[in-house]
């Protein structure tokens, strides 16, 4: 047995969330393989809405297993919060929810550095979630991090002093206030309380249970385009959000990696500074704004928006090799007369059909037109169904990325899901 995996072809809030929830009944194990509670994952049933920042998209149904892997890293006050909240929604989640020995913690001062330095950069400053992701991640390199499994250790307390003081002692450097004592509460009380869970070694966990053709979902955040090495760089977040990152996030090796499920929505967002080059400084953009509700599920903050990205798409599709693609949001593009999809961009008077190593140049989007629809979605749910205009749009896609687009994703509930 393969693993699945889900994740995210743009700038993040594909619908990844909505789309594994969708995917969990054909699954044993749901497994996050990256990224922190700099993630929010909306998930929609039985006129309720949650978002998920750290546990995977599978914990609301019945005999899954739910994995929170070593590439992730957890802040426990965001984890308890999120595990406390499905409590109160009546699902076992101690039952369902395993997490792995050598993800790292997210410690209070990572989110002061992170803040301290986000506010250093000032007018370049990458916009980040301000979740410690960063700072916990460059300590995951840099070999001093803490591990969830280091919180068994009777040195625990020691070696969570020594880190802390490290930070303590870089913060110098920056004048911000530096006040963690409320949170440090919270966060050794969180971590007391995490005990109660089940810590493993997922590597071994996982691989056993291919073997016995159990089957496992793995679960991207973020998206392909804030790669830590192949997004708009330094405009990015600090893990491997392509493929990649689940052989190391969860410990699976290359060949055991089955489809690979990349959604994408059909047109663009970005939240955050960077690069953007279909966004949509206009009406257009503020109407598909207002119209997908574009306001981040973690931090709140307005979405930039814009048209869909073929350079960008097709460049994520490489990179993953990605094997079906999943379309949501076709629903927000309802009302459009027109519908425009980049092909190229054009640089400096140059037609460029490669993703930029970097775009400090004003970039010029190519475009090609497709009629719009101008018929609700929200309410079909077979193939049949859908407007002749609409699949078009899907299949210029599906020939310009040659991947097939296996679903289509007409609102934010779990039945307003088209399989084809
Ligand atoms: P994720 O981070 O990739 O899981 O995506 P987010 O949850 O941050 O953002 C996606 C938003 O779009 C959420 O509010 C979802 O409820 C919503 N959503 C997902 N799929 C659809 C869809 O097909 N149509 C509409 N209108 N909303 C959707
Ligand atoms: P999901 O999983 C959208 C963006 C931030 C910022 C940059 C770096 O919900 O798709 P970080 O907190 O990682 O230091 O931020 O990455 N970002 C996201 N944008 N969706 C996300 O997650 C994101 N996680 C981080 O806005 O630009
Ligand atoms: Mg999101």
């Amino acid at each position: 047995m393969k693993a699945d995996v889900v994740l995210g072809l743009q700038w993040g809030d594909e619908g990844k969330g909505k789309i594994v929830d969708v995917l969990t009944p054909s699954y044993n194990i749901i497994a996050r393989f990256q990224g922190g509670p700099n993630a929010g994952h909306s998930l929609e049933f039985d006129h309720k809405k949650f978002v998920l920042h750290t546990i995977p998209s599978g914990i609301f149904r019945d005999n899954v297993v739910n994995l929170i892997g070593n590439g992730v890293v957890i802040d426990p006050v965001i984890l308890l919060d999120e595990i406390n909240a499905i409590r109160d929604f009546g699902v076992d989640v101690a039952g369902r929810l395993l997490i792995s020995k050598k993800a790292h913690l997210i410690l209070p001062t990572h989110r002061i550095i992170d803040a301290a330095s986000e506010a250093s950069k000032g007018k370049t400053k990458i916009g980040s979630t301000l979740k410690g992701i960063g700072p916990a991640y460059m300590d995951k390199t840099g070999r001093n991090g803490l591990r969830v499994g280091d919180v068994l250790s009777p040195l625990f307390p020691e070696r969570y002093r020594a880190l802390k003081a490290k930070h303590v002692e870089f913060l110098k450097q920056f004048d911000f206030d530096c006040q963690i004592d409320d949170y440090e509460k919270q966060w050794l009380n969180s971590i007391e309380a995490l005990k109660q869970f089940t810590f493993v070694e997922s590597e071994y966990a996982l691989n056993e249970c291919l073997n016995s053709n159990h089957k496992i979902l793995a679960e991207g955040a973020q998206g392909s385009l804030l790669d830590i090495d192949f997004g708009s760089y330094p405009y990015v977040t600090s893990s491997n959000t392509i493929c990649a990152g689940v052989c190391t996030g969860l410990g699976l090796a290359p060949g055991k990696i089955g489809e690979v499920m990349g959604v994408f929505k059909a047109y663009c967002t970005r939240v955050g500074g960077g690069p953007f080059p279909t966004e949509l400084n206009d009406e257009t953009g503020e109407n598909i704004r207002q119209v997908g509700h574009e306001f981040g599920a973690t931090t709140g903050r307005p979405r930039r928006t814009g048209w869909l990205d073929l350079v960008a798409l097709k460049y994520a599709v490489m990179l993953s090799g990605v094997t079906q693609l999943l379309m949501t949001k076709a629903d927000v593009l309802d009302d459009f007369d027109t519908i425009k999809v980049a092909v190229a961009y054009r640089i400096k008077g140059e037609e460029v059909h490669q993703f930029p190593f970097e775009i400090n140049e004003p970039v010029e989007p190519v475009y090609k037109e497709f009629k719009g629809w101008k018929k609700p979605l929200s309410g079909l749910r077979s193939e049949e169904e859908l407007p002749f205009e609409l699949m078009t749009y899907v299949r210029f896609i599906e020939k310009e990325t040659g991947v097939p687009v296996k679903i289509i994703s007409v609102g934010p509930n779990r039945d307003q899901t088209i399989i084809r």
